[in-house]
């Protein structure tokens, strides 16, 4: 029998990659949710934007809904990571149903300065993806016709607004740190009044694994993005990694990769959306180790640390 020996392939792992802490807390409660409570536990949206994830919660008992009016009385609710606006839990407490929120805190910082702002009389112009649940939420925290969306420069110079001299923006978290950059940049040059969040609205996780598929992508003649298509931060991962010159594909499982991608390509890059667990990085590399000899290398370009707590009814439960 002929052995035939491996082509090499160099791999560099991005790092950070994978679970944010929001991501992490969520899953977390739809867990803790179903152990407290037993199947089934209803979840609005996708938890996470990740089919592994959503499957998994499934198969553990979780029911996976779009409104609330699927819910039967007596029913417990999780919501999103990405939040919800405010008709929603004021819903569930019209029914009746019991709910945890799982939205982001950081998120959740979001919408509150969404109210502050409108609190203050400005009108909000938000920078963000329409049709995004994230979107939906913070656009749900506020008045309709309090807020504006703008998802591109091109956007800015089209805006009409009445008071142009009492604006503020704030901004989705996932979004791309460059191009939101040049968004506010154009905004502040229309408006140069307008007032503007103290920190990033882009959160730390968003910013950290665009810096690291940054880092690695010149390098790399290929980048594979572990991430849904809906998963707003994992797309904005493979659009960093082919402004930096990589050819990039976003997959979600190993089954996704062709092996054609590879003609040409010595140094691969991958990296994982904030949605995608580890487990799947694992299972590519596993897969690609059948057909290449690979040379694997972690390049790290921050450290993460940040834990959120659990909402109180869990956490005070001793689990
Ligand atoms: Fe939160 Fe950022 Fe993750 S907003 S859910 S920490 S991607």
């Amino acid at each position: 029998e002929q052995i035939q020996s491996k082509r090499p392939l160099k791999l560099l792992l991005a790092a950070p990659r994978g679970f944010c802490a929001g991501v992490d807390r969520a899953i977390k409660i739809v867990e803790l949710a179903l152990e407290q409570h037993g199947a089934p536990v209803y979840v609005r949206h996708e938890i996470v934007h990740n089919k592994f994830v959503v499957d998994s919660l499934k198969a553990k008992g979780a029911v996976f809904v779009d409104e609330l009016d699927q819910i039967p009385d007596g029913g417990h609710v999780v919501f999103s990571a990405h939040g919800v606006p405010k008709s929603v839990p004021a819903n569930a407490e019209e029914r009746g149903l019991a709910y945890l929120d799982a939205t982001c805190p950081l998120v959740s910082k979001v919408h509150r300065q969404a109210e502050r702002q409108v609190e203050a009389g400005r009108h909000i112009i938000f920078i963000g993806h329409a049709g995004h649940p994230e979107v939906i939420g913070t656009f749900g925290q506020v008045p309709a016709g309090s807020m504006s969306l703008v998802e591109t420069v091109d956007d800015v110079a089209t805006l009409t607004i009445d008071d142009a001299g009492n604006l503020s923006f704030l901004t989705q978290t996932t979004l791309s740190v460059d191009d939101t950059a040049e968004i506010v940049e154009a905004l502040q040059r229309r408006f140069p009044t307008i007032v503007g969040p103290k920190g990033e609205d882009i959160c730390y996780a968003t910013s950290n694994r665009q810096n690291a598929v940054k880092a690695i992508a010149s390098e790399c003649d290929l980048v594979i993005v572990i991430g849904a298509p809906n998963s707003s931060n994992s797309v904005r991962l493979v659009e960093v990694a082919v402004r930096a010159g990589a050819k990039a594909h976003l997959v979600q499982r190993a089954d996704d990769i062709s092996m054609n991608w590879f003609d040409g390509v010595d140094t691969l890059g991958l990296t994982a959306g904030a949605s995608a667990p580890e487990l799947l990085v694992r299972e590519i590399i596993d897969s690609l180790s059948r057909h290449f000899d690979l040379d694997e290398q972690q390049v790290t370009t921050a450290e993460e640390s940040i834990i959120f707590k659990l909402p109180r009814e869990l956490s005070d439960s001793g689990v």
